[in-house]
């Protein structure tokens, strides 16, 4: 009898937790991206080291917020939802049940906003959220100065008006009224662009992504396809096609994202898993571990953290006083993908391939929760000091919460200089240009 008892609880708990997951891969809404446990460890804003340990200086890389979704996804979501429509208009929309009755007046909330892929509302909130958690954080240890900090976007208006909603409302946290203007710098923060061999070999080069490419035809995506179509009762050749999969969730995941709520997510809930697996092959081959070469142009924008890390280090042994206190940085999910492939995070034993779904059912590598809106990784130099000796240490945040060095393993705390020996090729073997060149014999 208990035992049933467990079985039925243990089904409900289990069905009323997926039931409130939403996790759209790169369109997840950042505090969706995190269990209730960790958000409750976020919202604390509280930073975690020994006593023996203060923060010194914080260096943080930012994805832009919530934004509406690109114009091809938009396109062939429209094509799918409108195939749909023109189905039931014709055989009698009285016809129409479940999902495919509540789709009929669908309309695409969108339609007004002006660029495609530009920041909602949502993700200036997100931003000005993250901005005062950050401000608590280090409210302890660090007495921020306009002088001594500084922001840096890459040139896209989602990136800029991310860095200045943060900057907005970091800065009304200290009634700091100076002008801090937001730098901009693609060479910075879209590392991945303008890079020849990266477009060549691996982005536009369809062979190299062919487990993502090829997803859409395996047996776990042909039966998704099949179902929906059956869900929606119409006709496979009107139903959703292989080739709009991908555009169909970044859809559904921005709806949810900007209006909380969207009926396309609905419609694929049930098979929300083999999407997410779709996007996590995209990440796995195109911006994080599949090819060496994606992580190591991130090197660039590594490199030039960890040298700030080693000025401010040495203007603090020396007791000089304006080292810089804080910089945050705002790219894209591509800015942030290759970098915690750089660094060694989430990482699977085997790749990603296209026909092991369920084998891989417990990886690692989950876009929805590596990479969301404004996900974002935080170096945090910290000065130790005890009665023998005195040293620098460095710690990983990611969202907001630690995450140890593949360098130290489980400590939170390591070694500034067991980072960077670790860590060593982003130091003395980060040459963009024979990196991105493409020789001739390559050709
Ligand atoms: C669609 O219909 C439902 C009820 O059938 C209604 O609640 C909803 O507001 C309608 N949406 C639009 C966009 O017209
Ligand atoms: C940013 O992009 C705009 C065009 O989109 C260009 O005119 C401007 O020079 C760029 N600024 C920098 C600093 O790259």
């Amino acid at each position: 009898m208990s035992a049933i008892a467990l079985i039925l609880t243990s089904l409900v708990l289990n069905f009323s937790f997926s039931f409130s997951v939403k996790y759209y891969g790169t369109k997840t809404l950042y505090e969706e991206s995190f269990t209730n446990e960790e958000w409750k460890e976020v919202l604390k804003s509280k930073l975690d080291h020994p006593k023996t340990c203060h923060p010194i200086y914080l260096s943080a890389i930012f994805r832009h917020g919530t934004r509406s979704p690109s114009t091809s996804a938009t396109k062939k979501t429209e094509g799918f939802i409108s195939r749909i429509k023109s189905y039931y208009n014709k055989i009698g929309r009285d016809n129409a049940q479940g999902h495919a009755e509540k789709l009929l007046n669908w309309s695409n909330r969108f339609s007004n906003v002006k660029d495609s892929m530009s920041l909602a509302e949502k993700g200036r909130e997100e931003m000005r959220d993250l901005a005062s958690r950050f401000a608590k954080r280090i409210e302890p240890y660090i007495n921020p100065t306009a002088l001594r900090m500084a922001f840096t976007s890459s040139n896209k208006s989602r990136s800029i008006q991310s860095a200045e909603s943060f900057r907005e409302s970091f800065l009304s946290y200290y009634s700091i009224k100076d002008e801090i203007p937001v730098q901009l710098s693609d060479i910075r923060l879209r590392f991945f662009s303008d890079c020849p061999k990266l477009r060549n070999t691996i982005e536009k080069n369809k062979n190299a992504l062919k487990e993502y490419y090829s997803f859409p035809e395996t047996f776990a995506a042909q039966e998704v396809i099949k179902k929906i179509n059956m869900a929606l009762n119409i006709p496979a050749d009107l139903g959703i096609q292989k080739n709009e999969l991908k555009s169909v969730f970044s859809f559904c995941g921005c709806e949810n994202a900007v209006f909380g709520h969207s009926k396309i997510c609905d419609l694929i809930e049930e098979h929300r898993t083999v999407f997410e697996y779709l996007s996590d092959l995209k990440a796995y081959w195109r911006n994080m571990y599949g090819y060496k070469l994606t992580s190591k142009v991130s090197c660039t924008l590594l490199k030039d953290i960890f040298e700030d890390m080693l000025l401010v280090q040495r203007d603090h042994e020396r007791g000089i006083e304006n080292f810089e206190q804080l910089h945050f940085q705002f790219g894209h999910a591509e800015t942030l993908m290759p970098i915690i492939a750089a660094l060694g995070l989430f990482r699977d034993s085997t790749p990603l391939r296209a026909d092991e779904f369920k084998k891989n059912i417990d990886r690692k590598l989950r876009v929805s929760k590596i990479a969301p809106f404004s996900t974002n990784l935080a170096f945090v130099l910290y000065h130790c000091k005890d009665e023998n000796k005195e040293d620098y240490k460095l710690q990983l945040l990611f969202k907001e919460r630690p995450i140890p060095f593949p360098a130290c393993e489980s400590e939170i705390l390591c070694d500034l200089e067991k980072v960077l020996k670790y860590y060593h090729w982003i130091m003395n073997e980060c040459h963009r240009n024979s990196m991105c060149e493409i020789l001739r014999d390559e050709l």
